[in-house]
């Protein structure tokens, strides 16, 4: 195992240009203070659940961040019926230039472009004509970014994670009860198709009492990683080489703590996490990468799988995985299972992919392809938009998101998943640091609801509403 060195606490990421920018690493949780442990709230600081979106007729989007994700994600908001894309940034002016271009080609009003300086997005923000801040910039500047687009008193969506580090992820709870601004995670496996029939079929008791999910992000990006145009100044291979933690498990946890409504009266109480050696990118780099390549100067410390084990304050288990650095086919594990019966994604020939096996249905120990049962508890947002969906991101899943975002806030709904959803989902992030650096020992998790977690409420298994119409 190779020697690992301390978290530097100046890190240089986001790009050659944000040069001295000040990003606080993974694993700097201060010693001596409890994870668990919720600040007080302020004076006129209250709770964000069950606050609904003011109402309007239009959502005017900003878009910080033009890269991979920020770049089809433009084009996705700027077709949501109801919805414009007003300004976009990206430290990279030509990036956004070339996005206002292609909205323009596309026949989209040409929206304002922000770049050339780390701080540009500030400019963005100053910006009375945008009700939403999209951010989808590395991670290291989610925090910075999402905290100022509330206190510019915008809603914000922010790529995963919405915060890298604990104390960072209160803030961002706090500030979002001051401002009365929502934050959410744009967490676009919530709105799967697989995922949001299972969480259906979850709900209305086919799998009996839920026990336990299993949910990650296993996902072979050893090329991309090592590719120096995919990732800008490899920003995400350098987390590699700094920090051990479980970076971006919520794509499959954030689901199946949707089914099991976590912080609807559940709650995710206690995590321990394990990590196997790190041997996944220096082994690529040896056969692949050409000697003299900026990697090899670096030494990779993250572990290859990194295991989150969660229990939740009602006796159930959630393993929460995330592999980016070993050869195998994409999975997100998505598995559910309960007192009569489960779900598994990711399994079998089914053309959903997914399997299913419960009783009374089922007793011969056979597995169901889950392609009928799909289609008997689809999501509403599903039976709608799917022909829609069809050529959105992520096999559609991104369309949905983004459909049901700009209508919830069009229509002033209460949001599916809120911030201290979005905290939740985020803390295994840093909470996995904590636990490794434990020797493996459970560390507890927060409650950011600070008590509400108790009560029932809507989420993603939302009531059918209409889209209101486009004037
Ligand atoms: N939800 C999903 O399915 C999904 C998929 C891919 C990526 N992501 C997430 O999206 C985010 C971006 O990933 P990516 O693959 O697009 O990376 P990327 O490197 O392709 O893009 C990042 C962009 O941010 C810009 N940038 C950097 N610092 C900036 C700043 N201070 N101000 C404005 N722009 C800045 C860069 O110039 C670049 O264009 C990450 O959080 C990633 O985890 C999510």
């Amino acid at each position: 195992m190779p020697e690992i060195p301390a978290v530097p606490r100046r890190l240089v990421l986001g790009g050659a240009l944000a040069t001295g920018a000040l990003a606080a690493g993974m694993g700097s949780a201060r010693a001596g203070t409890s994870e668990a442990a919720a600040p007080g709230r302020r004076p006129g600081q209250k709770s964000m659940i069950n606050v609904p979106y003011e109402a309007r007729d239009t959502v005017r989007v900003g878009i910080i961040g033009l890269g991979n994700r920020g770049g089809p994600m433009t084009t996705g908001w700027s077709v949501i019926p109801g919805c414009t894309v007003a300004a976009v940034c990206d430290i990279r002016p030509d990036r956004a230039k070339k996005s206002a271009d292609a909205l323009e080609k596309a026949g989209k009003p040409r929206p304002l472009e922000f770049g050339g300086s780390r701080d540009s997005y500030k400019e963005l923000l100053k910006r009375e004509d945008i009700d939403l801040v999209y951010i989808a910039t590395p991670w290291e500047f989610h925090y910075e970014q999402g905290r100022a687009a509330l206190l510019a008193g915008k809603h914000a969506a922010v790529e995963l994670p919405i915060a890298p580090e604990l104390k960072e992820l209160w803030d961002l709870v706090d500030t979002s009860e001051r401002t009365r601004r929502h934050l959410i995670l744009a967490e676009n496996c919530c709105y799967g198709r697989n995922e949001l029939a299972m969480l259906r079929m979850a709900h209305e008791g086919v799998f009996g009492e839920l026990t336990n999910g299993h949910g990650g992000y296993l996902h072979d990006l050893r090329a991309l990683l090592f590719d120096d145009t995919y990732y800008t100044d490899s920003w995400r291979r350098l987390w590699h080489t700094r920090s051990r933690a479980s970076f971006y498990p919520m794509h499959g946890l954030a689901p199946i703590a949707a089914a099991m409504d976590i912080n609807r009266g559940d709650r995710m109480a206690t995590l321990t996490a394990t990590a196997s050696a790190p041997k996944g990118l220096a082994d690529y780099r040896e056969r692949f990468v050409p000697k003299g390549h900026p990697s090899w100067k670096e030494t990779y410390i993250e572990g290859d799988l990194t295991t989150c084990m969660i229990q939740t304050a009602n006796g159930r288990t959630i393993r929460a995985e995330h592999d980016v650095s070993s050869p195998r086919p994409y999975s997100r594990i998505n598995t559910l299972a309960g007192s009569r019966g489960l779900f598994e994604d990711y399994a079998g020939d089914d053309p959903t992919g997914a399997r299913v096996y419960f009783e009374p249905d089922h007793s011969d120990d056979v597995w169901r392809g889950f392609a009928p049962y799909r289609e008997e508890h689809e999501h509403w947002l599903w039976r709608e938009l799917a022909d829609e969906a069809e050529n959105g991101g992520h096999g559609g899943m991104d369309y949905v998101m983004q459909w049901r975002i700009v209508q919830s806030m069009r229509a002033g709904l209460v949001p599916d998943f809120d911030v201290y959803d979005s905290a939740a989902w985020c803390s295994a992030v840093p909470l996995s640091v904590k636990s490794l650096e434990n020797k493996g020992r459970p560390v507890q998790m927060p409650d950011f609801t600070r008590g509400s977690w108790v009560g029932k409420r809507p989420g993603l298994d939302s009531k059918q509403t209409e889209m209101p119409p486009v004037r």
